[in-house]
Order: C-alpha cells, then structure tokens, then sequence
C-alpha cells in the first residue's frame, strides 16, 4: 500500500457532528454496547486522522476511568495504512497522561483482523466475555447474528496493555 500521509488530533467541540455521524454509520445508532453498557461515543474525547486537506481518515474515542483507559472505538477509513496504529498510539499517549495503569478495550470474536492489530501491538488477551453479545443484543437489536468472515457473533474479547 502507498504511504498515506495523514495527521492525528484531538477531538474539538466542532467535530462533534461528524463523529455522531460516524458512530451512527458504523454502529447504526448514536450509541455502542461494550460489557453490557451502553455507551454514547461521540460524547467521548478521542482522536481523529485527517489528511492536509481536511479529509477524514480515521476516528478514535476513548473512556478514562480512574486509573484506566478504556479504547471506546478505533476505525480507519482506508485500512492498512498505519492510520489505526496513528490513532492507537494518540489514545495510549493520552492515556498514559492522564495517569492510566492499563488500556483495556473490548472487541468480538469474529474480529479476528482486529485481534492481530492488537496482539502485534502489546495488547493481551485478558478474558473471554462468552455470549455477552446476546446481552448486547437486548441493548441494540440491530446488532447482527453473523459477523466478519461468517463467524456467529456470540463473545465480546477483551484485551489490556499495561502502562506502568
Ligand atoms: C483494526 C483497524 C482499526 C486497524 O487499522 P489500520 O489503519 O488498518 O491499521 P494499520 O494500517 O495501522 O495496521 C494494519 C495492519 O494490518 C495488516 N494488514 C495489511 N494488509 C492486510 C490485509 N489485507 N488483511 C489483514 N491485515 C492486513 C498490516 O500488516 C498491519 O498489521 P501488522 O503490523 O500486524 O502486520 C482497522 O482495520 C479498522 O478500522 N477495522 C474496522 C473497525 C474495527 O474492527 N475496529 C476495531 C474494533 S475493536
């Protein structure tokens, strides 16, 4: 793939639209379900990829919680082009900042191309949350029953990076 040259920043006030819209295109509602909470994303701070342009390339939010992090959403609009590890390495930073001990996040088990994202990038496999998305489910119907590659969309995984 083509170097793809793209800048990383925090979220501001005006960027709040286009990240509600953002959740609402991946997700199809104004919120996500992670453990069983329901999450609004475009209220939360995070990180977007844009080229010189103004162009939109990528979207992180994040949740800080005492003394943990947790990835709340990470997405790259032109895949594999360093703009995920960008926007992940922006989140870390950030967290490790504001003091965090651990990064933590949650993702499904047909993710499996985000599960090698984030192994090869310090994260470890800390639980499997089995069948949590059937809770998910009652939260937002709109969650699909297959997932990626065709895997049923049945355990949320969880994964931590230590910062200390
Ligand atoms: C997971 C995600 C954020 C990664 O972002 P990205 O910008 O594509 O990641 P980068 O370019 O920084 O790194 C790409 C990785 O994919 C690998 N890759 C390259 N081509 C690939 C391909 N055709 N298939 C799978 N992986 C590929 C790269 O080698 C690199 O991984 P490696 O360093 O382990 O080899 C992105 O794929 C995405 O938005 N996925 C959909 C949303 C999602 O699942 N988010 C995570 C939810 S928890």
């Amino acid at each position: 793939m083509s170097p793809t040259s793209f800048t990383v920043r925090p979220l501001v006030y005006e960027d709040h639209e286009w990240v509600l819209e953002m959740v609402r295109h991946w997700g199809g509602t104004d919120y996500i379900v992670s453990r069983g909470r329901v999450i609004y994303a475009a209220e939360l701070p995070g990180f977007c990829a844009k080229t010189a342009d103004g162009e939109t390339l990528g979207l992180a939010t994040f949740e800080v919680t005492g003394e943990e992090c947790q990835l709340v959403t990470l997405h790259a609009l032109t895949r594999f082009a360093g703009i995920g590890t960008g926007l992940l390495t922006a989140v870390r930073d950030a967290a490790a900042a504001a003091g965090c001990r651990r990064l933590w996040l949650i993702t499904t088990n047909d993710n499996v191309d985000a599960l090698r994202f984030y192994q090869r990038r310090d994260f470890e496999l800390v639980a499997i949350h089995r069948d949590l998305r059937e809770v998910a489910r009652r939260l937002k119907p709109s969650i699909p029953l297959v997932g990626e590659y065709g895997i049923p969309l049945r355990d949320e995984i969880e994964l931590e990076m230590s910062l200390r």
